[in-house]
């Protein structure tokens, strides 16, 4: 039995595999609309969400099988002290697999010990997110025609930000990729993983808090929010809050045939007057979201078209 944990979790191979896969799924909806007929996928999100969640949710209702499961800590057992394992062992007689965001860092991998079902990490603090990372290739995919040889600015809360984390560690991969880590220094990329990721597999990277400076060398600018929910005290939230905004002005510098993602939501950080610009990419990448988790989806319940 698999699981999603990491993204580290699939080889290229099987990465390469999923993408392809949704891009049939896109190319032929019509043709996957009853593969999961009479299977149920459990949502155990003990942290909020929207895109996430519903994604997943699309999904499976695409798919043609069902979906059950809870959207708050507060409205399931763990409200009672019920542990983490004993609610997937639980819940894993009733579901066939299983998403589940945590608040805290490893809930998914201790989740996938002791399952009777496949686990999905839907995100654990913030450490990582996968299933974002399959999104934000995929968007990469079809926006750019490659996923190598780009460069890739990667702007905000590098530190607390699991997309962030979970986007390099899959990049490191494919050939010359570089990356622009754009963060004021208190939010800059962890340690962990500037040295095992970054620095281990050579890849080329410069670290800086000037956005305007990188800009025009993108070929993907990958805008973040600033996670306030992970900060120990409000005031420093509101002083690093609005470090960086890609407003009209700024998108001049970026080239014409780059594109700005986010994994949404967003707070302040893109004005909603570059949602017209072409380059904008970031609802069109929540729409990749549910295609690669139907992907997802198929693989791990092992189900073919
Ligand atoms: C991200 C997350 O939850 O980490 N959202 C998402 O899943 N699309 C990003 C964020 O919350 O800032």
């Amino acid at each position: 039995m698999r699981h999603l944990i990491d993204i580290n979790d699939f080889t290229t191979e099987e990465i390469e595999q999923l993408l392809v896969q949704a891009e049939d799924i896109i190319a032929n909806r019509a043709a996957y609309s009853q593969v999961c007929r009479g299977k149920k996928l459990a949502t155990l999100f003990f942290e909020p969400s929207t895109r996430t969640r519903l994604s997943f949710e699309a999904a499976m209702y695409e798919l043609g099988g069902n979906v059950l499961g809870f959207s708050e800590a507060q409205s399931s057992s763990a409200s009672k002290g019920e542990s983490v394992s004993d609610t997937v062992r639980v819940v894993g007689c009733y579901a066939d697999i299983i998403a589940m965001r945590h608040p805290k860092e490893g809930a998914p991998l201790l989740a996938s010990k002791c399952s009777p079902v496949p686990i999905i990490n839907a995100g654990d603090g913030g450490h990582c997110h996968p299933t974002q990372t399959l999104t934000d290739l995929l968007t990469i995919r079809r926006e750019m025609g490659r996923l190598s040889d780009l460069t890739v600015g990667i702007c905000g809360d590098l530190k607390f930000g699991r997309t962030v984390h979970s986007l390099i560690s899959a990049l490191k991969v494919y050939s010359s990729i570089k990356l622009r880590l754009i963060a004021p220094e208190e939010l800059r990329l962890p340690g962990y993983i500037r040295k095992d990721v970054v620095e281990r597999n050579g890849m080329e990277y410069a670290e800086t808090d000037r956005l305007e400076d990188v800009m025009p060398e993108l070929d993907v600018l990958y805008m973040t929010r600033v996670q306030r929910e992970r900060f120990f005290n409000e005031e420093d939230y509101i002083r690093l809050k609005d470090s960086f905004i890609l407003d009209r002005k700024k998108m001049k510098l970026l080239p014409e045939k780059a594109i700005v993602m986010h994994p949404l939501p967003r707070v302040n950080e893109i004005s909603v007057k570059v949602d017209e610009d072409p380059r904008a990419s970031y609802f069109r990448q929540v729409e990749n979201g549910k295609f690669v988790r139907m992907a997802l989806i198929m693989k791990l319940l092992e189900v073919q078209k």
